[in-house]
């Protein structure tokens, strides 16, 4: 039977990893995936996850199995993040939250679960999207298009064309929007294009897919789930793909979660019972450390707001660096204008260099970025920041 097996091209951004952990070069830095590291070059473990993980520990909790859709508190804590404390649709139980395998998880799970219910749908994908978008609702067995999204001439969103777009797709189309931090660009629209994004949908009869892996990196965490509050106001069908994988930086513990917004807690009831049979056939039921963890900061205020400091601490450094590498790339003689990288809003700048720009990065220089010109400004620190700078430079 594996014959015929073809070899699989490398995963565009986690097979990254495996090159740059490969480079024996010690002075190369990883900008290909989107991973926090602090101005050490670190990967942080957040404070308010150390007192969290030390009381677990004391309790010496036994490890039985979850629920199919994971901690109930958990998946409350997760489900206020997006729509609020004292969201309507919550407290009517019409807003249902799954503890999932981190974002990708949770957009396997309802894409799972619309191709039961909807299956003739197209999905749209901005353009571009994360790389996992397509090959993710493509294995689920949806047709995959892009929308216009991203325009190269001014850095910024092609507005009109997405519009133009949207208002022509069919009744029950699925479209995939990142609701703040878009990845790879880091261009979002502003609040009054969300509502007219969102007024077509409602009239189209479309199904939004919100994906917010990156909550609290933009402006904050209230602020980053408005566009999340907006489509819970519709009344349409909805689905919400959210991670604590760079928010907590518990990326290796799959924490993620999905929410879908139902019409009433009878559909709600039936949607649960469905969604908890596309989970059992998968991986049954989801692990408990990370979600333990991440419970207990969500419910306790003072971890909380601990967290909420720290979150804001990467934040902030990620816009110094932002600043830092507009004013580096001027300092080595670079004479195009990079100011678009202070209006990126999350982790990645879509710098704008070509592929072949990339590739000399990584074989000349040790640089990793993703082949679309992706780089991960929390990567940046104020040591490699430097020599990143120069090479883009040199490969200019
Ligand atoms: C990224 O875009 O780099 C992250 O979401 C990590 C991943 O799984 O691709």
């Amino acid at each position: 039977i594996f014959a015929k097996v073809e070899l699989a091209p490398r995963d565009p951004i986690l097979g990254l990893n495996e090159q740059y952990n490969a480079d024996t070069r010690s002075t190369k830095v990883n900008l290909g995936v989107g991973v926090y590291y602090d101005e050490d070059g670190r990967l942080p473990v957040l404070k308010a996850v150390q007192l969290a993980e030390q009381e677990r520990a004391k309790q010496s909790a036994p490890r039985g199995y979850l629920p199919i859709e994971g901690i109930s508190t958990y998946d409350k804590g997760a489900q206020a993040l997006l729509l609020g404390k004292d969201s309507e649709l919550s407290a009517s139980g019409r807003a249902l939250t799954f503890q999932a395998l981190g974002g990708t998880g949770a957009l396997k799970i309802g894409a799972d679960f619309l191709k039961q219910v909807n299956a003739n749908a197209t999905v749209h994908i901005s353009n571009p999207s994360w790389e996992n978008h397509r090959a993710l609702f493509e294995r689920a067995g949806f047709k995959v298009d892009n929308y216009p999204y991203y325009d190269a001439a001014t850095h910024g969103l092609n507005f009109d064309a997405m519009v133009a777009y949207l208002e022509q797709l069919s009744a029950g189309d699925i479209v995939v929007l990142h609701a703040c931090c878009h990845n790879p660009t880091g261009v979002d629209p502003t609040a009054a294009q969300w509502e007219k994004i969102a007024n077509i949908i409602k009239a189209k009869g479309l199904v939004p897919f919100l994906d917010i892996a990156y909550q609290g990196f933009g402006a904050g965490l209230e602020e980053d789930a408005q566009v999340v509050k907006l489509f819970a106001k519709l009344d349409v069908p909805t689905f919400v793909s959210s991670s604590f994988s760079k928010s907590f930086s518990l990326y290796g513990e799959r924490v993620g979660a999905l929410t879908v917004l139902c019409a009433s807690k009878d559909e709600a009831d039936r949607v649960l019972s469905q969604v908890k049979r596309t989970i059992r056939t998968n991986y049954s039921n989801p692990p408990t450390h990370g979600g333990t963890i991440v419970s207990m900061v969500l419910n306790n205020p003072e971890l909380f707001a601990l967290w909420e400091k720290e979150l804001a601490e990467m934040r902030d450094r990620i816009r110094t660096m932002r600043a830092q590498l507009v004013a580096k790339l001027k300092e080595h003689g670079v004479t195009q204008n990079f100011d678009f990288v202070l209006e990126q809003r999350g982790m990645f700048s879509y710098s704008g260099l070509t592929q072949e720009q990339v590739e000399r990065l990584r074989n000349e220089h040790g640089i990793y970025a993703v082949n679309s010109g992706r780089i991960c400004v929390a990567a940046l620190n104020s040591r490699n920041i430097d020599a990143v700078a120069k090479a883009i430079a040199a490969v200019l």
